[in-house]
């Protein structure tokens, strides 16, 4: 009997994830090999209004069925598509790897979950809170942008660090989007992070992005300072760097239909 064709596909991009994964995680730089440690701890930033919270999502995306989860830990680390779906993500994609360091000693934290969460490529959350302007003009271009739902975007992910503090997310570039049209307000392209660890309360926070490759590149960079939350956390130009991160086509070749990012978060433990 033939494996039907999606069987294949998926089974396809399980054995190039697993090279994948190997891939990533060995490019991983080690801070503990440093003599000196010079701390930059990550800047702290607001929550916003769409976290993942059983309840609230429009569409309730939830990989590990286990009921004693909170939805937003029920899923994995590639956000690119929804198991039990056929097709993928809209969007640009991109590998985010490091490690969860503590910010005194540079230490790795093992066993830390990360939680990440954004908007679609289009710029619209899996949240009911998401209700806002649906359909908007890009304000370089004028092109209309649909704020639409994608099914095949998993929108929130979870990993865990390794022994190293290790993690890695596949995900999309989200859509900048507009949060006041008529004082021509938009907020940049960013991932949310909650990370809970032992030691400390939970570490929120967002990451921006930056790239020659990345769409809307150059409005990004024209949006980050003037960004309401960037502005809210109280942000200098100096700390605003270091919530930034750069990707670049990976050098090897071995990644070919993505970009890489790095960035080691230095939380308080
Ligand atoms: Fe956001």
């Amino acid at each position: 009997m033939p494996i039907p064709s999606d069987h294949i596909t998926r089974r396809r991009v399980l054995t190039r994830s697993a090279g994948i994964v190997g891939f990533i995680m060995s490019g991983l730089l080690t801070h503990t090999s440093f003599a000196a440690f010079l701390s930059k701890p990550t800047p702290r930033q607001s929550l916003g209004p769409f976290f993942p919270d059983d309840g609230d999502e429009v569409d309730a995306i939830r990989e590990d069925p286990n009921p004693d989860l909170p939805i937003s830990q029920a899923n994995d680390q590639d956000l690119t598509f929804v198991k039990g779906r056929k097709g993928t993500a809209q969007g640009q994609v991109v590998y985010l790897r490091g490690q969860v360091l503590d910010a005194k000693t540079g230490q790795p934290i093992p066993n830390a979950v990360l939680i990440m969460w954004s908007a679609s490529a289009t710029g619209r959350y899996n949240h009911r809170g998401d209700d806002g302007t649906f359909n908007f003009a890009h304000p370089k271009t004028g092109v209309i942008i649909r704020r639409t739902h994608d099914e095949h975007f998993q929108y929130w992910g979870k990993a865990v660090t390794t022994e190293k503090g290790e993690y890695w997310f596949k995900t999309i570039v989200p859509g900048f989007y507009p949060i006041d049209l008529q004082a021509g307000l938009f907020r940049p392209s960013h991932l949310h992070f909650k990370i809970l660890q032992a030691k400390s309360p939970a570490f929120v926070t967002q990451l921006y992005f930056r790239g020659d490759h990345i769409q809307n590149n150059a409005l990004n960079q024209e949006l980050l300072p003037n960004d309401v939350v960037i502005l809210d956390a109280g942000l200098t130009p100096e700390k605003q760097e270091r919530v930034i991160v750069d990707y670049a086509p990976d050098p090897s070749g071995k990644i070919a239909n993505g970009l890489i990012g790095h960035y080691n978060f230095e939380i308080p433990s």
